[in-house]
């Protein structure tokens, strides 16, 4: 047994890499080359033409993490979760090759979007060839669970869809007035598009692991609640993280009219602020660098940066409140606290 020195999110991120990483680059080896060197270009693996890159950013890898986890907090070796953390990982690139499409970013991971490096044809298909491998990877693995866990996979590939189309959706809705994104829809759109895949990757690694049903249920919730959380950070840090450290624009939400929560909260606040900042976001011109900063100064002024942690502590009280209603393995179950304290207060 580990000594408590290893508690610290990047230790508990490294050990869940170390333990996918083989099977992850396994499956990936088995893509057409093509694609095969676009996702791991995504990953940080390589450079563009495929010579190996070192030292790249691969992503945090908190779904892998999170399956394996929970594998352990039903009491089984991570090593049964692998399959299940290979395919919400596969399933992560996908949806991040996609999403940037949509979201017309040109940076991640500290390096060119995929679709900025090879193209956005190119970049739809490595992500059509990281999804189908997903579920082949799933359902090629042997054992009781299998067909359940496919299961689960595909609902959660809906969900994301759903989620994903509700979030374009809603960049086309108004600031203010009764057509305005409400803050209950937000929560809704953030489950569907980031937590049913945390839900799903905590799910998998207690099913695979052997849990009971009622704890597979359990941890699926509790990884729809931390999607939420996840989410409102992630919205944070479009605004006010250092694209130094997170890899990813900064500001391109606001520009892009996205409906993230900090302006939401900041907008439901009403007063002088809250006026200026919806004329601001009103406006048929895009946003331009000064705007931009200015805008995101309004949303801290009308508090929409506090809002949003409060928001995102709410959801992983929720999410801690799932976790303690099902028995779970004492020392996975503080893996994952460790790992939830991370997620609420990370930089990147
Ligand atoms: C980014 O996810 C997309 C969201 C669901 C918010 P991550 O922040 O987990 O991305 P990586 O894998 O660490 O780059
Ligand atoms: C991420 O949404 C959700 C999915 C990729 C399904 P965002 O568009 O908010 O995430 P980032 O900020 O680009 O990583
Ligand atoms: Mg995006
Ligand atoms: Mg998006």
């Amino acid at each position: 047994m580990s000594s408590d020195a290893t508690l610290t999110a990047p230790r508990i991120l490294a050990r869940c890499r170390d333990l996918v990483r083989p099977s992850l680059v396994t499956a990936i080896g088995r893509l057409h080359p093509w694609p095969g060197e676009m996702a791991a270009f995504s990953l940080g693996w390589c450079e563009v033409g495929g010579e190996p890159a070192d030292g790249s950013f691969e992503g945090k890898g908190v779904r892998q993490a999170l399956a394996v986890l929970c594998a352990e907090a039903a009491e089984a070796p991570g090593e049964s979760a692998v399959a299940g953390a290979v395919a919400v990982e596969l399933i992560h690139t996908f949806s991040l090759l996609h999403d940037d499409i949509m979201d017309g970013d040109g940076t991640r991971r500290q390096r060119e979007t995929v679709w900025k490096a090879y193209g956005t044809g190119p970049a739809v298909l490595a992500g059509d060839a990281l999804f189908a491998l997903a579920v082949q990877t799933l359902a090629e693995t042997p054992g009781p669970h299998t067909a359940a866990a496919v299961a689960r996979l595909s609902e959660t590939l809906s969900g994301l869809v759903r989620g994903q189309a509700e979030d374009l959706l809603f960049a086309a809705r108004p600031w203010t007035g009764h057509q305005a994104v409400r803050t209950d829809e937000y929560r809704a759109m953030a489950e569907l598009k980031t937590g049913t895949l945390l839900g799903c990757a905590a799910a998998l690694g207690g099913l695979l692991g052997g849990a009971p049903a009622g704890t597979v249920a359990a941890l699926d919730r509790a990884g729809r609640h931390l999607g939420v959380a996840f989410q409102a950070v992630d919205d944070l840090l479009g605004i006010w993280g250092d694209p130094a450290v997170t890899g990813k624009p900064v500001h391109s939400d606001l520009r892009q009219q996205k409906k993230t929560f900090p302006v939401l909260a900041a907008l439901a606040g009403g007063g002088p602020h809250a006026r200026e900042l919806a004329n601001l976001l009103n406006s048929p011109l895009i946003l331009d660098d000064a705007g931009a900063v200015h805008a995101a100064a309004l949303v801290e002024a009308c508090g929409g940066r506090t809002a949003t942690l409060a928001e995102a502590g709410h959801h992983l009280d929720a999410a801690r409140a799932c976790l303690r209603g099902v028995p779970l393995a004492h020392r996975a179950a503080r893996e994952i606290e460790v790992l939830l304290g991370f997620l609420l207060h990370r930089r990147l």
